[in-house]
């Protein structure tokens, strides 16, 4: 049985996409097979950022409306080998129900061993379908104050759709930049109002999301890699230790 995590912020723009396709290729890296799941209908970017949107004929509201087979709308990726694709809907109003996401994930599960969420940002509409079927929520926040406030109602909201298991990645991280802004005392302070446990660092690495930004790989020797490379094993349970 697979394990089902939802990729989620308060703040909109934080990396969510970003982190979702690049740790679903980490993932794939350390023999998993992974799917990752697009719920942000008419926002949809996991499809670009891993090269299928040229493809796409079918969506996550086709398989639950009988349009198609599960696997007909399950895409391979062109970025990352053996990483696959369930897109989002490209309009809002095909979003699929809290209680069908719980039995269409029900069945995915069986076939993967990590399957990756991508929610819309906030706690509006679409949240509860993003996160109806989720094992654990991973919280990406930028080191900067509203990104990292707006977790407490992203944590409540989660806790009363059943969401226990609540980790942090704090992303696109520039020291200089951190320490110059003097929002936070430190990175602790960052953590303590995130209020969620420390799963990893991404650093800020333009030349690694502006490639995931055009469907290109993003392997090879790249800031952003390596740590989630550490990320991806800490999902898989291995000790990994944190580099803060
Ligand atoms: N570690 C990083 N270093 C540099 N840029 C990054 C990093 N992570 C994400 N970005 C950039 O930040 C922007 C937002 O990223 P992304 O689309 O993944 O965020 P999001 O949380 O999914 O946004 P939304 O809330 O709109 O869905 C993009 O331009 C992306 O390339
Ligand atoms: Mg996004």
């Amino acid at each position: 049985m697979g394990k089902v995590t939802v990729i989620t912020s308060g703040k909109g723009g934080t990396g969510k996409s970003t982190v979702t396709a690049g740790l679903g290729a980490a993932l794939v890296r350390r023999g998993n097979r992974v799917l990752t799941i697009d719920c942000d209908a008419g926002m949809r970017g996991i499809d670009l950022m891993l090269g299928v949107s040229g493809e796409l004929v079918f969506d996550i509201a086709d398989i639950v409306n009988g349009n198609c087979s599960p696997s007909s709308a399950i895409y391979p990726s062109k970025a990352v080998p053996e990483l696959f694709v369930l897109p989002a809907p490209q309009n809002v109003r095909d979003i699929v129900s809290p209680y069908i996401m719980q039995k269409l994930i029900a069945v995915l599960r069986k076939y993967y061993d990590h399957i990756l969420i991508d929610c819309p940002a906030g706690i509006g509409t679409g949240f509860e379908s993003a996160v109806a079927a989720a094992d654990q929520a991973v919280l990406v926040v930028n080191a900067e104050p509203l990104s990292v406030r707006s977790c407490d109602q992203v944590r409540a909201k989660l806790s009363g759709c059943g969401v226990e298991v609540k980790r942090l990645i704090i992303n696109r991280f520039n020291e200089r930049k951190f320490r110059r802004s003097g929002s936070f005392a430190d990175l602790d302070a960052v953590i303590d109002k995130a209020g969620a446990r420390l799963l990893g660092i991404v650093p800020e690495d333009n030349a690694s999301a502006a490639a995931a930004q055009k469907g290109e790989p993003i392997e090879g020797r790249r800031k952003m890699v390596y740590a989630l490379d550490r990320i991806a094993a800490r999902l898989d349970g291995v000790n990994a230790p944190l580099e803060i």
